[in-house]
C-alpha cells in the first residue's frame, strides 16, 4: 500500500475548507457558528448533521457520524482513505495525486483479479469468430458497438474449460477460483460455469467488475440469466446495475431514473440518458434506497410496464419512503419495457414520459384500482381502505387532500366522511410511530456517572488544547474507562509526533481505527462550549484521580481482608494510607 505522509494530508487538509467540499454533495445552511445539512448518512429530512467550519468536523446529533473531510468523502462516496485525499485535493484544485491502485482490499484481491481477468477474456471472444452469432444478436436487438465497448458486453463461448485453464495458468488458488463462482465442480472437475452466453460485467459502486450476468443468445432454457453467485464482494443487495458511471450525471441532473434491466439501462444510457441504474430484477433494498439517496433529490421510478412491473414499483416505492424519498413514477404503456419503449418512440417519445411522471398518490390510485369493480360495494370499500393507509403515511398534505378528493369522486363517498376516516387511520400509524420512537430514544440515554463525565470532558478539551494534555500528561496516571483511555494515549502520541493538535486532523490520524472513531463521535458531539477554565480542567482531573484512588483503596482493602500474614497485612495497610495522603 502507498503510504501517504500525514504532513501531506495535515496539508491538504488545512488547505481546503470542509464547508465547500461538504456543501458539493448536500445543500448546508449556515446557522449561527455552524453550518446544517439533511444527513447523509441514516435516513432522515430534518437538518441534524452540523459542520464547523472552525473546527473542520462534521457531527450528526441523530446518528452521531462524526468525522473530518476524508471521513465525509470516504462514507459518501464509498472510497478509501487514499482515495478521498484524492478526491478532496482534486476538488480543492490542488496538486496532489497519490496511486490508489495498490491500495485496494487486499483480502478480496483475488476476487478482484479474477473477474477483472475474466471480462478481458469474455470482451475479446466477442470479437473473434465465435462471437459472430453473438454480434449478430446484440445487433438485431440494435446494441450498438459502442454500447457493446462501453458496458464491456462479452461472450463466454461454447467451451467449458477456456477460465479454468487460464486461471489454473496463471496460478489462481483452487480455492479462489470456485469462490468467485466463475469455476465451479462437478464430476468432470473444475469447469467454467459460463458458456454460450452474452457476459455483460457488473460493477460495484466504484466501478470495480465484481460479477457477471449472463444471457442465452439462442436456443431454448428456463434461465434467461444466470448471475454470479453471491460472495463478499457481490451483493445484489448493495449493488445497483451501471451506479458508478451514472453517478456524476445523476448528482448534476439532481434527478435519477431507476429501471429494472440491465439491457433497459444500456438503452437509456446509449441515447444520452445517462442518469440512470438498474434493480437486475431484485426487490430494493434499504441499502440500495440509501445508495440512491446520495444521488439525486429527485427519484424517477420506470420499471417494466406489465403487472409485474407495477408490483416492484409499489414495494420499490415503499422501500424509498422509508428514507424518506417520495420518487415519481413513469409507467409504459402495452407492458413495454423502458428498452422496447426506447426504441419504438426514441429518444424523445420517452424523455416525454420522463417530463411528465405520476406522483406516487396517482399511481397508487391506479394501482389499487386495477382489476376493480366500482359496480361492486365490496371492491369500492376495499379501494377506499387501500388508500386510506396509504395516505396516512404521507406527510403532504395538499397531496393528501387533493388525493383524498380523487377518492371521494370516485367512491362516491362524502368528502367530509373519508377525512375523519383518514383521521383515524393517522392516529392509529402515529401510535405506531411513536412506540418505535420511544424504543429509540430510551437506548443511547444511558446514565453516566461524574467520573465518566470527567473523562469525556477532559479528552473533550485534550482535542482543542495542547495545555490540557500536558496536564493530563502529569496529572493522570490511568483513565478508568478503557475507550477513554485509548483515546487519551493516542492524542497524547499525536501531540508528541507532530506538536500540534486540533479535531480535524487527529481524526484523519486515527480514521481506520473503527471503535475509536466512534468514541470520538461520542466526544465530539458533547458540543461542549468552546473556552474552558483551567479550574474546570483541574476539577475533571480531580475526579478521576478520586476515583482512581478509591477503586484502588478497595482492592488493597479486599487484598488485605484475605490476607492471613500479619507482616505482610500492615504493608498493605501503609500503602492504603499513603494513596489516602495523596488523594488530600
Ligand atoms: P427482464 O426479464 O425484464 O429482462 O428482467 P430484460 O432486461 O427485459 O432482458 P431482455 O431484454 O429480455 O434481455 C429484468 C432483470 O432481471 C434480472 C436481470 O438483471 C434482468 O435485466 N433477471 C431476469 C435475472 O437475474 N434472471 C432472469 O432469469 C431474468
Ligand atoms: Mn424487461
Amino acid at each position: 500500500m502507498d503510504m501517504i505522509r500525514q504532513e501531506d494530508i495535515n496539508h491538504i487538509r488545512s488547505n481546503v475548507d470542509i464547508i465547500d467540499i461538504i456543501s458539493s454533495y448536500i445543500p448546508l445552511t449556515p446557522k449561527g457558528r455552524n453550518y446544517f445539512g439533511v444527513c447523509p448518512f441514516h435516513d432522515d429530512h430534518k437538518p441534524s448533521m452540523s459542520v464547523s467550519k472552525e473546527k473542520q468536523i462534521y457531527t450528526c446529533f441523530s446518528c452521531g457520524a462524526t468525522g473530518n473531510v476524508f471521513k465525509f468523502v470516504m462514507d459518501y462516496e464509498n472510497v478509501s482513505f487514499p482515495e478521498s485525499v484524492n478526491i478532496v485535493a482534486q476538488k480543492a484544485g490542488l496538486n496532489f495525486h497519490v496511486k490508489t491502485l495498490a491500495d485496494k482490499p487486499l483480502i478480496h484481491q483475488e476476487l478482484f483479479d479474477i473477474y477483472d481477468l475474466c471480462a478481458k477474456v469474455y470482451q475479446n471472444n466477442i470479437n473473434t469468430t465465435a462471437g459472430r452469432e453473438a454480434k449478430e444478436y446484440l445487433k438485431s436487438r440494435e446494441i450498438s458497438e459502442e454500447a457493446i465497448k462501453e458496458f464491456g458486453i462479452g461472450l463466454a463461448t461454447t467451451k467449458r474449460d477456456i477460465i479454468t485453464k487460464l486461471l489454473k495458468s496463471k496460478n489462481f488458488q483452487e480455492k479462489d477460483m470456485l469462490c468467485s463462482g466463475i469455476v465451479i465442480q462437478d464430476d468432470k472437475g473444475l469447469r467454467d460455469i459460463y458458456y454460450n452466453r452474452i457476459m455483460f460485467p457488473i460493477w460495484d459502486t466504484s466501478g470495480k467488475v465484481v460479477g457477471f450476468s449472463g444471457r442465452v443468445y439462442h436456443g431454448e432454457t428456463n434461465y434467461k440469466y444466470i448471475n454470479t453467485r453471491e460472495t463478499e464482494i457481490f451483493k445484489k443487495g448493495d449493488l445497483l446495475y451501471n451506479y458508478h458511471r451514472a453517478k456524476e450525471y445523476a448528482r448534476k441532473n439532481n434527478t435519477v431514473i431507476i429501471m429494472e434491466g440491465q439491457l433497459d439501462v444500456i438503452r437509456a444510457y446509449s441515447v444520452g440518458i445517462k442518469n440512470v441504474i438498474g434493480t437486475m430484477g431484485t426487490a430494493i433494498t434499504k441499502k440500495h434506497a440509501l445508495l440512491i439517496k446520495r444521488l439525486a433529490r429527485d427519484v424517477i421510478l420506470c420499471f417494466d410496464g406489465d403487472q409485474a412491473g407495477a408490483k416492484a414499483t409499489m414495494s420499490c416505492i415503499k422501500e424509498l419512503q422509508e428514507v424518506n424519498i417520495m420518487p415519481k413514477i413513469v409507467r409504459l404503456e402495452n407492458n413495454m419495457d423502458p428498452d422496447e419503449y426506447i426504441k419504438k418512440y426514441g429518444k424523445e417519445g420517452f424523455q416525454a414520459k420522463l417530463d411528465n411522471p405520476m406522483n406516487v398518490m396517482d399511481f397508487k390510485l391506479s394501482y389499487y384500482k386495477k382489476d376493480k369493480d366500482f359496480n361492486n360495494t365490496v371492491d369500492v370499500g376495499n379501494y377506499v381502505r387501500d388508500m386510506m393507509v396509504e395516505l396516512s403515511a404521507i406527510d403532504d398534505e395538499i397531496l393528501r387532500e387533493l388525493t383524498l378528493k380523487k377518492i371521494s369522486e370516485e367512491s362516491k363517498l362524502d368528502l367530509e366522511f373519508l377525512r375523519n376516516q383518514l383521521q383515524e387511520e393517522t392516529k392509529k400509524t402515529q401510535q405506531v410511530e411513536k412506540k418505535e420512537e420511544v424504543n429509540v430514544i430510551v437506548k443511547p440515554e444511558v446514565k453516566q456517572t461524574k467520573y465518566e463525565k470527567a473523562q469525556l470532558y477532559l479528552v473533550y478539551y485534550m482535542l482543542k488544547s495542547k495545555e490540557v494534555i500536558a496536564m493530563y500528561d502529569k496529572k493522570i496516571t490511568y483513565m478508568p474507562t478503557e475507550k477513554y483511555r485509548f483515546l487519551a494515549r493516542e492524542i497524547n502520541h499525536f501531540y508528541e509526533t507532530y506538536h500540534f493538535i486540533n479535531e480535524a486532523d487527529f481524526i484523519t490520524y486515527i480514521s481506520d481505527n473503527k471503535k475509536m472513531m466512534e468514541v470520538i463521535g461520542e466526544v465530539l458531539s458533547l458540543h461542549l462550549k468552546e473556552n474552558y477554565t483551567m479550574e474546570e480542567i483541574e476539577d475533571y482531573i480531580r475526579t478521576i484521580r478520586d476515583y482512581n484512588i478509591k477503586v484502588e483503596t478497595e482492592r488493597l482493602k479486599k487484598l488485605m481482608r484475605e490476607e492471613t500474614d500479619s507482616m505482610k497485612k500492615a504493608e498493605i495497610a501503609s500503602r492504603i494510607v499513603a494513596l489516602k495522603v495523596r488523594g488530600e
